[in-house]
């Protein structure tokens, strides 16, 4: 699969098949998240592969927005890196770098057929859940598996035009209509 279709093809997955996901798969998709761009090379991730039922249960509740059946997730953890590097922890640049992973990730389980969400999480209870130490973060919980039908297209209109996000030069504003997204 050419990686523009991966990104313009990929659906977010919130309903599954039980069917587990193959440890070569998951390897795979590991494998791609560890590519992602950090601060200077850091790697500022760690991820908790998530199988145990009763603990997907307890993630769900912590997923207001996001109850979901899947046979599997991955836990996105943050590494801080103060101590070398405060500036950039400062502006949040390794949750920025754990979101590039969370990009290769889905895009490399989409076309490997597996589905994915982002799923916004309330991190201290997930943190309890799953022994995290309070100097990490953690970025999100990726529910994942088998989708349980086919994920349809994208249809055009589901993003804004080209056009409107282009600023030349300088910020040019925002186009007329988008406030309403919001
Ligand atoms: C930072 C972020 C947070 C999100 N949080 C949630 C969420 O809490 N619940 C949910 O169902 N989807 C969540 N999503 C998924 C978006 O709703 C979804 O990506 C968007 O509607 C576009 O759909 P698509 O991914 O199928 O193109 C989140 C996505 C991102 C990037």
């Amino acid at each position: 699969m050419e990686i523009t279709d991966a990104i313009k093809q990929r659906r977010v997955v919130k309903e599954f098949k039980q069917d587990p996901v193959p440890d070569d798969i998951l390897y795979r998709i590991i494998e791609s998240a560890r590519w992602a761009p950090s601060p200077f090379n850091t790697q500022p991730w760690e991820f908790i592969i998530i199988k145990n039922r009763k603990t997907l249960k307890k993630l769900a509740k912590c997923a207001p927005m996001h109850e979901c059946n899947a046979p599997m997730a991955i836990a996105v953890v943050i590494l801080p890196i103060t101590a070398r590097y405060p500036f950039h922890q400062q502006v949040g640049e390794p949750e920025h770098a754990g979101a590039m992973a969370v990009q290769n990730i889905m895009l490399t389980a989409w076309e490997l057929g597996i589905g994915t969400a982002w799923a916004t999480i309330e991190k201290d209870k997930v943190k309890q859940i799953l022994n995290i130490p309070d100097e990490f973060d953690v970025l999100t919980v990726i529910p994942m598996g088998y989708p349980l039908v086919e994920p349809s297209m994208h249809e055009e209109t589901d993003r804004l035009p080209v056009e409107d996000l282009m600023n030349f030069e300088e910020f040019t504003g925002i186009s007329e209509g988008r406030i309403m997204v919001y």
